[in-house]
């Protein structure tokens, strides 16, 4: 049975418990209308801080604020009744202290009704993770390609190659042990998303890592093809919206300068059509 499988949308627990089961899914949100979409077929929808690259035309993750998420999640959350909504931390907002990262999780939980929050980082974010969970608020973790460390990765590369693989695997253990319900795995090779999910008793959500992995997560923008700026490998498009979106405008524009549009049918008579008797 898949986690949706419930009436209620599940919890951190039920997503925990998901372990070794029936794959989890996941995908991005960060609108009421897409998140209605998704909500029968996804066991979490996640806010993620892509919303800036996504939505915002920002460079990067880096630019994205507390109040943008907050903005966003409140718009998702009304779009959700089973699926779980779980909330990117933006960069900046929880990495100097577990007091500050308390602060901002407590009001990104409160003031969008989000059952989770998700940051960025492995054994670094283990003492923050603990801090959270032991108080409240049930943390996803988020190991490999860290977006908001793109500056100090040096780019988009594959995480977790060579001898990086062994930290990598003790970045999954740390924030599993730290208390931490799931960890997404981004961009590391197949077989160390494997060998973590087999090391590690919690959930794998795996994004360019492996389908071996306890559930996936996909940016919905970049599976609908509404989001063409460029396109990762681990991307699969199951539609080219943005192709259909931009012929449609295309066509618009073209009645709208040959007046084949309004047509009679939407435009109104001087008298108002005389009710049938
Ligand atoms: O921000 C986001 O969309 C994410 C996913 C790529 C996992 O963190």
């Amino acid at each position: 049975m898949s986690v949706t499988a419930k009436k209620k949308a599940p919890m951190p627990v039920d997503i925990r418990a998901a372990k070794g089961g029936i794959p989890i899914v996941s995908l991005t949100a960060y609108t009421t209308p897409m998140a209605q979409m998704m909500d029968p077929h996804c066991d979490f929808v996640l806010v993620g801080d892509s919303v800036g690259m996504v939505l915002h035309g920002l460079p990067s993750t880096l630019g994205v604020t507390m109040e943008m998420m907050i903005m966003h999640g409140q718009a998702v959350s009304r779009g959700l009744s089973s699926a779980m909504m779980v909330m990117d931390m933006p960069f900046g907002s929880y990495e100097a202290s577990p007091q500050q990262a308390f602060g901002n999780a407590a009001r990104l939980m409160s003031e969008t009704n989000a059952g989770a929050v998700k940051l960025e980082g492995g054994l670094t974010m283990a003492e923050t993770i603990a801090f959270l969970v032991g108080r409240g608020i049930p943390v996803m973790a988020h190991i490999g390609l860290t977006p908001q460390s793109i500056n100090t990765l040096g780019g988009n590369k594959v995480q977790g190659r060579g001898e990086a693989r062994d930290k990598l695997l003790a970045d999954a253990k740390a924030v599993a042990d730290a208390g931490a319900f799931a960890v997404v795995l981004e961009k590391v090779p197949e077989s160390l998303a494997n060998d973590i999910t087999a090391a590690i008793d919690i959930p794998t959500i795996g994004i360019g890592a492996s389908a071996g992995c306890d559930g996936q997560v996909l940016v919905v923008d970049d599976m609908l093809g509404l989001f063409t700026a460029f396109k990762a490998k681990f991307v699969k498009r199951y539609a080219h919206l943005g192709d259909d979106a931009e012929a449609a405008i295309a066509a618009y524009a073209e009645e709208v300068r040959n007046r084949t549009f309004p047509g009679k049918e939407h435009v109104f008579a001087d008298q108002a059509p005389k009710a049938k008797t």
